[in-house]
């Protein structure tokens, strides 16, 4: 019986939400890396951005949405957004008895770990910055490190409007990246779900001697390790033929589609609407 349920649960889907379809680079770093795990991913694109919201708002907002991914009979859920990460992960993980994550943690790791001279620049959205959570764990690994935080909050829309290479994208990159480079960092955390499509870009202004940490990668090495340390990680190849990923949004199925398909390895053939108020 025991061992029936856990085959069970190792073939059950994997949750993944954010406000809209920056998470799908997480989503995307989980394909690349646990390719027999299935996943629903759920898009908040009615609510969209989180990113200015308070954290009374963003926690129901993940409770609505934790609720719905559950009907889908997920094993585990991934918060893929930065900002729900950062205002409401400590409290749904209290109210779960599913593995959950998010993705500030891993990105906070990688920088204690990676930076040399103790110097981290964070860039996110307002609310992230001003949670002071990248700050807090990286602290919490390294006293000694200085985190430098920056609100990017035009770097939103310049990515959705797909403006990743234009030279207006550059002179709002320059001015927002200057006072962190000017502090002398030597890593960056890409602290928002859209920014690693700004990677190039950032890379370019920052120079070669600033790393550039991009949390959805190392939380996709961190959900493997959940997944095994709870006996919930897939071995099997997932059945030919059968949809492996579903996508749900609460707005714009047509828009979320065609940008899915432009950042995703794989073509989304259908992403279904729904009324997340509901939940
Ligand atoms: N997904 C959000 C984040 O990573 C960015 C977009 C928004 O503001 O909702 O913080």
């Amino acid at each position: 019986m025991a061992e029936q349920t856990e085959r069970r649960d190792c073939a059950a889907p994997i949750g993944v939400f954010d406000s809209g379809v920056g998470g799908l680079t997480v989503a995307r770093e989980i394909m690349r890396n646990l390719p027999n795990e299935r996943i629903v991913y759920f898009g908040d694109t009615a609510r969209v951005p989180y990113g200015s919201k308070s954290r009374e708002t963003i926690l129901r907002y993940s409770r609505q949405i934790i609720r719905f991914l559950r009907t889908e009979q997920v094993k585990a859920i991934v918060i893929a957004c930065n900002t729900a990460s950062a205002l409401a992960l400590d409290e749904v993980e209290k109210e779960l008895d599913i593995p959950i994550i998010g993705v500030i943690k891993s990105g906070a790791h990688v920088a204690a770990a990676s930076t040399v001279n103790k110097k981290v620049g964070v860039i996110g959205t307002e609310s992230t910055i001003h949670s002071g959570m990248y700050d807090q764990l990286i602290r919490a690994e390294d006293p000694k490190i200085t985190v430098y935080g920056k609100a990017c909050p035009l770097f939103v829309p310049l990515v959705e409007e797909g403006w990743l290479k234009d030279p207006v994208t550059e002179t709002v990159a320059r001015r927002y990246l200057q006072e962190l480079l000017d502090e002398g960092i030597d890593s960056l955390i890409l602290g928002c779900t859209h920014y690693p499509l700004l990677r190039s870009l950032i890379g370019e202004i920052a120079g070669p001697d600033v790393r550039l940490v991009n949390p959805a990668y190392e939380t996709a090495r961190e959900l493997e390790r959940l997944l095994a340390k709870h006996g919930i990680l897939n071995t099997q190849a997932k059945p030919p033929g059968n949809e492996p990923y579903k996508f749900y949004v609460s707005d714009a199925a047509d828009k979320f589609k065609r940008f899915a398909n432009s950042i995703l390895p794989y073509d989304i053939e259908t992403t279904q609407k729904i009324n997340i108020e509901e939940y």
